[in-house]
């Protein structure tokens, strides 16, 4: 735990699309001291320490050397080095923000988990999403969900294609369909279909939770359009999502429970109701949400974690559940059967 006005000392290691912006936000926040930039590129690192007033280091390893009070670092390095990071933070006690995924497998994940556990330093996983307004939003709902399903399309960035989709784009819903359900994960049912490369680049999952939450999420990164949307069917109330217009609706049995009641009563005496407008019927509220930027949010959380000595709620536990998942919506889309269509199949 921190002094409450101390400085932090933090650096970012990668900062190539995602880190640079880690670099931003800390040298932007209050209390804070970005003192490096680690990175294998030379023209990028030298760039962003120039932009952000602080050093630059070739390896993780000469980053420590100079600075062996760091509080905590951002690792933005591709997702099959962050373990090799990791490694090398954890134990020291330097706190970790590690991008999303947390690993490229579930055994890193669980190496990453346990050396956070075994050392007590705080480990946080960049599931920005969370970090969404509209997500935040429906979280703080408390919702006990029955169905959940998730659309994450968008055209070909050619960004990240060492990667499926699944460990791509849909592990960023996983994460938040994981959240949401508060139940182990039970059966995953997945196909994909690859087009671009071996990996596959549209996927979609039906999970099944042990307490029977079912999600559907649909995934791709071939579509025409871009479209972030989620939708959660609980008891008592029904909420849909913008992830990327960052709105959102909900519709409660208890704000609507009148025209419930009148309905029914109608339809037992067996009325025609074919002219009813629905949409006229149903009360819906907007969700109320706060203008901020996701990224800003997750970093003002993970230091004050770090200042507080407190377990970030998107630990490496939550990180290595979203992995597992992953892995097991892969493994799922290997073993699809094609009747017929031996040619698209993923091996
Ligand atoms: N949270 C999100 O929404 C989000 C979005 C995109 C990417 N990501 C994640 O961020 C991470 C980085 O992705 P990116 O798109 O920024 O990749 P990138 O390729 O743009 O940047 C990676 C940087 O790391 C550097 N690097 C590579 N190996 C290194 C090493 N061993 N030591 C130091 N530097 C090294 C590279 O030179 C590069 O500058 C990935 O894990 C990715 O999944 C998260």
């Amino acid at each position: 735990m921190k002094q409450e006005n101390a400085r932090l000392q933090v650096a970012v290691v990668g900062v190539g699309r995602m880190g640079r912006h880690h670099a931003r936000i800390y040298h932007e926040l209050e209390g804070v001291d970005l003192v490096a930039v680690a990175d294998a590129d030379a023209e990028r690192r030298s760039a962003l320490a120039a932009e952000f007033s602080c050093r630059a280091h070739a390896t993780l390893e000469e980053l420590l050397r100079e600075h062996p009070s760091l509080d905590a670092v951002s690792i933005a390095t591709p997702t099959t080095h962050h373990l090799a990071a990791a490694e090398e933070l954890l134990p020291r006690g330097v706190a970790c923000l590690i991008e999303k995924p947390l690993a490229a497998s579930s055994a890193d994940a669980a190496a990453i988990a346990t050396l956070s556990a075994e050392h007590s330093t705080i480990c946080q996983v960049g599931h920005t999403e969370r970090f969404n307004p509209a997500v935040r939003a429906v979280t703080e709902m408390d919702l006990r969900p029955r169905f959940i399903e998730v659309d994450r399309v968008a055209p070909m960035s050619f960004r990240s294609v060492d990667v499926g989709v699944v460990f791509d784009l849909m592990i960023h819903d996983l994460d938040i369909v994981l959240m949401l359900s508060r139940s182990p994960l039970k059966e995953v049912h997945a196909v994909g279909v690859g087009v671009l490369s071996d990996k596959e680049d549209v996927a979609n999952a039906r999970l099944e939770f042990e307490d029977g939450c079912v999600a559907n999420l649909t995934v791709s990164r071939l579509a025409m359009k871009t479209e972030r949307k989620l939708r959660v069917f609980s008891e008592k109330v029904y909420v849909t999502l913008d992830f990327a217009r960052r709105s959102g609706m909900a519709i409660s049995t208890t704000e609507n429970r009148a025209s419930i009641d009148a309905v029914r009563e109608k339809l037992a005496r067996g009325e025609d109701l074919s002219d009813l407008d629905y949409l006229a019927l149903v009360k819906m509220q907007p969700l109320q949400m706060e203008e901020e930027e996701p990224l800003r949010a997750e970093l003002q959380y993970f230091l004050s974690c770090v200042r507080e000595g407190r377990n970030p709620a998107i630990d490496a536990e939550a990180g290595r559940s979203a992995v597992d998942a992953a892995e097991r919506v892969v493994q799922s889309i290997r073993e699809h059967h094609w009747e017929g269509f031996e040619g698209m199949r993923l091996v």
